[in-house]
């Protein structure tokens, strides 16, 4: 009889190492043997069922359905130590970065765990920042939407009025136990880049922030924002001028500072540790609307959905809900049509590739290069989408629809009016998503995070839209 190895099994299986090794344990798998300390496995063994599996929701051409996945222990399990999410992930660094990104990991493993860190990140969520953040239950929304009940998660009213504080004061309060004198980021939408101002003003930490020049226009707002926190608005002046770039010329001059500096990646990309730190900053979002959603309503909801742009607040929204028996759906941009350029619909068109630093969906040319992104949403306008996203849709545990400018318009104008709640144009991607399910289904609850507030989208919604001024 012919045997092979645990790798050689996670190959043909599609099953985690780890979680061989963890089945091997429990004695689940026929005829395997330990021999010359390594498992042996019969080529032809029968694929083990995971018992421990029940109640998530997977679509219908999950292949999952047939594994049978634990997402118990998912979290354990994912991203592996080298930072990988199935085939998506990883760490493709110039050779003198390795050092500094090791140094960020092992800070990150040690530091960050340790119980000084987690109580001082505690007490700034609370009395800082005004955690936690609440359950709004839209009662004239769904009202006028028909049977469907929506609740929104309120990050919008995170301290700076976006989940990006979330993730940002855990990364600076991280450079501050590394001794860096120095925030570095980019930002999109302004959200990230005021986040990490404000996260700099009460370290006392110098900071840069680089915004290309499109979106400085737009979101105007912030760029003050940023500006009276202290901190330097970088403007970015090549490409598209928009968050891509900002991400180049922010890698840049890190590549040049790292010695003092920090990089506060804003978003769940970026090379390995950073799409696992920005997670575990952000789940924070998820952990608290899952008990106070069964506390306000003594149930699930039926949806959990969160825009996604490189996907930090979906994936901290989706993280506690993926062993639960909950759809869940990321809703990204369509902008204004379905060709390349048009749109931010990365899990809709985007093909394999490694861009900045990361492997994962890229929305790419025909000679292979990244295309440009567009979205009405600077924050949602990115080619490329975090690895953790392409991975769940990969395996059917999550579900990406795209939405598109005028849709997120719609659902903007209607939260304002009919809740008194102005939703950031990034956040009323996934409202409008939810709005369309609701249209459609004859009872059931979504639950929405409102990742930020629309404040900063007036003047660009007024040149867009003038009539819904009127
Ligand atoms: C309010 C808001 N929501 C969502 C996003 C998208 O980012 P992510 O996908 O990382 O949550 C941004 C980005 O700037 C934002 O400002």
């Amino acid at each position: 009889m012919k045997y092979l190895s645990v790798s050689e099994m996670s190959l043909k299986w599609g099953i985690n190492e780890r979680r061989i090794r963890a089945l091997l344990k429990e004695k689940r798998i026929e005829g395997a043997k330990y021999e010359k300390h390594r498992y042996l496995i019969p080529e032809n063994a029968p694929k083990p069922l995971d018992r421990r599996v029940k109640g998530q929701r997977l679509f219908e051409d999950s292949p999952l359905k047939e594994v049978n996945f634990d997402f118990k222990n998912y979290r354990k399990q994912f991203p592996t130590p080298d930072g990988y999410f199935g085939r998506y992930g990883g760490s493709f660094l110039p050779p003198h970065l390795e050092k500094a990104f090791e140094e960020i990991y092992d800070g990150y493993l040690t530091i960050a765990k340790s119980a000084k860190f987690i109580a001082e990140l505690r007490q700034i969520r609370k009395h800082y920042q005004g955690r936690p953040t609440p359950i709004y239950h839209c009662q004239n929304l769904s009202n006028y939407l028909g049977k469907v009940q929506i609740y929104l998660k309120r990050e919008d009213l995170n301290h700076g009025g976006a989940h990006k504080l979330n993730n940002a004061m855990g990364q600076a309060l991280l450079a501050k136990y590394l001794g860096k004198k120095k925030l570095i980021a980019e930002t999109g939408a302004g959200s990230h880049g005021s986040a990490v101002a404000m996260a700099a003003a009460y370290f006392g930490l110098e900071c840069d922030i680089y915004m290309g020049e499109v979106d400085m226009e737009k979101q105007a707002p912030n760029v003050a924002r940023i500006k009276v926190l202290g901190a330097n608005v970088i403007p970015v002046k090549f490409g598209t001028k928009t968050l891509k770039e900002a991400v180049d010329a922010a890698f840049e001059a890190y590549s040049k500072e790292y010695k003092t500096a920090f990089y506060v990646l804003g978003s769940a990309v970026g090379p390995h540790p950073y799409p696992l730190i920005v997670r575990d900053f952000q789940d924070v979002i998820g952990v608290e609307a899952k008990q106070q959603f069964l506390e306000m309503t003594g149930e699930l909801p039926d949806i959990v959905t969160a825009c996604v742009g490189g996907g930090s607040n979906a994936i901290g929204m989706f993280e506690a809900f993926l062993e639960e028996p909950v759809n869940i759906v990321g809703v990204e941009a369509l902008g204004t049509g379905e060709k390349l350029g048009e749109n931010a619909a990365t899990m809709t068109f985007g093909k394999e590739m490694v861009l900045h630093g990361f492997k994962s969906l890229v929305l790419q040319k025909e000679d292979g290069t990244p295309g440009d992104a567009y979205s009405i949403a600077s924050g949602l306008d990115y080619p490329g989408v975090g690895p953790e996203h392409a991975f769940l849709r990969e395996i059917g545990r999550v579900k990406y629809e795209a939405i598109s400018d005028d849709e997120a318009a719609e659902a903007f104008f209607l939260l304002s009016r009919l809740e008194g709640i102005i939703p950031a144009i990034e956040s009323s991607h996934a409202l409008a998503y939810a709005i369309k399910c609701a249209r459609s289904m004859k009872s059931g609850s979504i639950l929405v995070n409102l990742s930020g507030r629309g404040d900063k989208d007036m003047d660009y919604m007024l040149k867009r839209y003038p009539h819904m001024f009127r």
